[in-house]
C-alpha cells in the first residue's frame, strides 16, 4: 500500500509520516510544495530522506506560478471576499496540493492520500473534496482524526521515541497555528482563542504595523489586462513576482491585516488574524479598473454572485460544476477590463488616485455640469423619474386614505 502524503517538512506532518509508516505500515510518499509559504525546502527533503523515505519516494515543486495564475487571479476577477472581508488566502491553495498529490499517486499507482489538517477545521474538507473530485476510488487517511496523540506530550512522546528531529522551541506548545503562502499568513488559535483580546505584535510576519509605516506615501500603477493584473509602474512581470512585488509594497505600508471571526463550514465560529499585503493592493486595484471598464449591469450581477462564489472557495468546491460555472460567466465579464489604475499605499491604506483604459466606458462629455452630450436630454429624466414614482405615489395613496 502506498499513499502520497502532503508533506511540509515540519513536526507535526513528520509525526504523521512516521505513524503511517507505523501504523498502516504503508510505503509513503511525499509531496512538498512551494507556495511562496517562505521556507526553505531542501530540509524538509533531508528530513524524508532521514525518516526513511525512498529518495524516488520525495516530490518537490515549485507551484508559486501556478498558484497565482490559475488559482488566485481567477479568484481576484470575482474580487472575492467571504464574509465581507476574508481574502480566502488559504482556501484557494488547498484545491492545488489536492490535485498535485492525486497526479503524483495516479503516476506511482498509489491509491491512499493523507493530509496534516485537524478534525475540526476547514482544511480538512477542501483537501478531502479534492482528492475525491479528481479521483472517486481514493482511500483518504486524515491522522488527525484517527489516532489517539491526543495531547501535546504523547505527540512529543511519539517523535522521541521515533527519533524525529523535534526544534527547540517546538518543545512548548508553539502558541499559535499559521499558514502561509504568497497570497497571505493566516494565525490562529492558542493566544488568539479570545476573540475579545486583541492580537499581540509578534503574530504579525507579513506587515509592519501600519502605525510605524512611512510618513510619506508610495505611489504605484498597477496595468490590468482582461482582470488580471499584469505590470507593476510599467515593468511586465509574471503572476508570481508580481504578487511577490505588491507584498514587499504592502508590508513596507503595513497594509493588509485583518482581525476576523467567521464562520467555519463545519459549523463553529473561529477567530483568526490575516496579513494579506499584496492582495489586498490588487483587490482595491481590480476594482478601480472594474469601475471604468465594467457596464453597471455586469458589474452589479457579478457582485450578487460574489458571496456565493466566495463561499464556495471557502467550503472547499473549487472542482465543483458550479463553481466552474460561475468562473465562466467571471471570466467573461473581465474582456474589457484591460487598463491602468494609480494608487496611493499610506499607513495601512490602499487609496486610488487615477484610472485610465483604451475601453473606458467613462464618458466625461455625458456626465459633465457643464452644458454637453447631445445623447442626454434633461427633459428626459422628468418621464423617466414620473414613471419610476407611479408605483410609490400610489403606495402613498392608500397609505393616506389609511390614515396610516
Ligand atoms: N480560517 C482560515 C480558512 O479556513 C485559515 C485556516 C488555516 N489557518 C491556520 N492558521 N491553521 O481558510
Ligand atoms: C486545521 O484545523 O487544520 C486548520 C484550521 C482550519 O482548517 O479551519
Amino acid at each position: 500500500k502506498k499513499v502520497v502524503l502532503a508533506y511540509s517538512g515540519g513536526l507535526d506532518t513528520s509525526i504523521i509520516l512516521k505513524w503511517l509508516q507505523t501504523t498502516y505500515g504503508c510505503e509513503v510518499i511525499t509531496f512538498t510544495a512551494d507556495l511562496g509559504q517562505g521556507e526553505e525546502l531542501e530540509p524538509a527533503r533531508q528530513k524524508a530522506l532521514l525518516l526513511g523515505i525512498k529518495p524516488e519516494n520525495i516530490f518537490i515543486e515549485d507551484l508559486r506560478e501556478e498558484f497565482v495564475r490559475d488559482y488566485v487571479f481567477p479568484m481576484f476577477r470575482a474580487n472575492a471576499q467571504y464574509e465581507g472581508l476574508y481574502l480566502l488566502g488559504t482556501s484557494i491553495a488547498r484545491p492545488l496540493i489536492a490535485k498535485k498529490q492525486i497526479e503524483i499517486a495516479e503516476k506511482l499507482g498509489a491509491d491512499a492520500v493523507a493530509h496534516g489538517a485537524t478534525g475540526k477545521g476547514n482544511d480538512q474538507v477542501r483537501f478531502e473534496l479534492g482528492y475525491y473530485a479528481l479521483k472517486p476510488d481514493v482511500t483518504v487517511i486524515a491522522p488527525w482524526r484517527e489516532w489517539d496523540l491526543t495531547s501535546r506530550t504523547a505527540l512529543l512522546e511519539f517523535a522521541e521515541k521515533h527519533q524525529i528531529p523535534i526544534a527547540k522551541d517546538k518543545r512548548g506548545e508553539a502558541p499559535f497555528s499559521v499558514d502561509a503562502n504568497l497570497l497571505h499568513a493566516s494565525s490562529e488559535g492558542k493566544v488568539l482563542e479570545d476573540p475579545a483580546l486583541e492580537v499581540p505584535d509578534y503574530v504579525y510576519s507579513r506587515t509592519i504595523d501600519p502605525e510605524k509605516a512611512p510618513d510619506t506615501p508610495t505611489i504605484i500603477t498597477i496595468g490590468f489586462e482582461k482582470g488580471d493584473a499584469v505590470s507593476i509602474d510599467g515593468e511586465a512581470l509574471s503572476p508570481a513576482s508580481l504578487l511577490t512585488k505588491l507584498n514587499a509594497l504592502g508590508r513596507a505600508n503595513g497594509i493588509g491585516r485583518l482581525d476576523l471571526v467567521e464562520n467555519r463550514f463545519v459549523g463553529m465560529k473561529s477567530r483568526g488574524m490575516y496579513e494579506t499585503p499584496g492582495g489586498t493592493i490588487l483587490y482595491f486595484g481590480h476594482r478601480a479598473i472594474e469601475s471604468i471598464t465594467l457596464d453597471r449591469g455586469a458589474a452589479h450581477l457579478k457582485d450578487e454572485l460574489m458571496p456565493k462564489y466566495a463561499e464556495l472557495i471557502y467550503n472547499g468546491f473549487w472542482f465543483s460544476p458550479e463553481r466552474e460555472m460561475l468562473q465562466a460567466l467571471i471570466d467573461k465579464s473581465q474582456e474589457f477590463v484591460t487598463g491602468t489604475v494609480r494608487l496611493k499605499l499610506y499607513k495601512g491604506g490602499v487609496h486610488i488616485i487615477g484610472r485610465e483604459s483604451p475601453y473606458s466606458l467613462y464618458d466625461q462629455d455625458l456626465v459633465t455640469f457643464e452644458e454637453g452630450a447631445v445623447a442626454y436630454d434633461h427633459r428626459d429624466a422628468a418621464g423617466f423619474i414620473k414613471l419610476n414614482a407611479l408605483r410609490l405615489r400610489t403606495l402613498g395613496q392608500r397609505k393616506k386614505k389609511l390614515g396610516l
